[in-house]
């Protein structure tokens, strides 16, 4: 039995019936989204077979099934990093479950530094395109013509402007731009950060590229949002921590749940 089929199978048992439309998965700092989820359902993911068992602090480690706004949303409050284990493709069988119960669009969102100087800590980034240079691709290994996942358009241009006509309407203003993979945990350098730059890089950070990647290969429509916790290194004076990220996280993090609620109830 894959742990697909028991994933499902438990959650079958917690949520009979339930469907998804929309899987959402939560970066650092951004486990608050939960609070807007209503008749939420929430299944720790050590009894979710295939599910990660996160190792970093922000990162809750539950699966939250449930409506924002009235759209049916399973929401992963924690991701699993390529920097933890080594393996860029741990996101492969939560993501297949979720898409496996129902959902056709994938929302991710991270914590990520910024190379936009006006993008300060607080901002928001729809991402767009992304570069993916430095770790390995998660569909390595795969079989099957279905591996070759043409990204020609890797973020769906609906959801995004879904987004972005939410964040108007709040008088948010969201950034767009590309973001590059870097693998961490170790955050990077003034000198890689000016080389990125150079590269076409808006903003920088340790996930989201391997799901994106994962999440088109299963046929999702993905769309993602960085929550900008600060200057890349070397555009600022502050030093960068995890403990920075957190902190950092609020802001941005408060205006994210009211772009989700306010484009899940305009999408019903
Ligand atoms: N670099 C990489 N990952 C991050 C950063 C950063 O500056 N900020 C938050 N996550």
């Amino acid at each position: 039995m894959s742990n697909v089929k028991a994933a499902l199978d438990v959650i079958a048992s917690k949520a009979p019936d339930f469907k998804a439309e929309v899987a959402l998965v939560l970066g650092s700092g951004l486990g608050g989204v939960v609070d807007a989820v209503s008749d939420a359902i929430i299944i720790a993911y050590e009894d979710l077979p295939g599910f990660p068992r996160p190792t970093v602090v922000g990162h809750g480690g539950k699966l939250v099934l449930g409506r924002i706004g009235g759209v049916a949303v399973a929401v992963m409050q924690g991701r699993a990093h390529y920097y933890e284990h080594g393996r860029s493709d741990l996101m492969a069988e939560p993501l297949e479950t979720l898409r496996e119960l129902g959902a056709g669009r994938l929302l991710l969102t991270n914590a990520a530094g910024s190379l936009l100087p006006d993008a300060v800590p607080g901002s928001l980034m729809l991402i767009t395109d992304h570069i993916s240079l430095f770790g390995p691709n998660p569909l390595i290994g795969y079989h099957g013509n279905d591996r070759f996942v043409g990204m020609d358009v890797p973020y769906d241009p609906e959801i995004g402007s879904g987004l972005h006509d939410a964040a108007a309407k709040l008088g948010i203003k969201l950034f767009e731009g590309t973001y590059c993979w870097c693998t961490g945990p170790s955050f990077e350098t003034p000198a890689e950060i000016r080389a990125l730059k150079v590269l076409g890089a808006d903003a920088v950070g340790m996930s989201t590229v391997p799901e994106n990647i994962l999440g088109r290969r299963l046929g999702f429509k993905v769309a993602a949002v960085s929550n900008i916790t600060n200057l890349a290194a070397g555009m600022s004076a502050t030093p960068l921590s995890h403990d920075q990220t957190l902190e950092m996280s609020k802001d941005g993090s408060a205006n994210l749940i009211k772009i989700l609620l306010q484009y899940f109830s305009s999408d019903v």
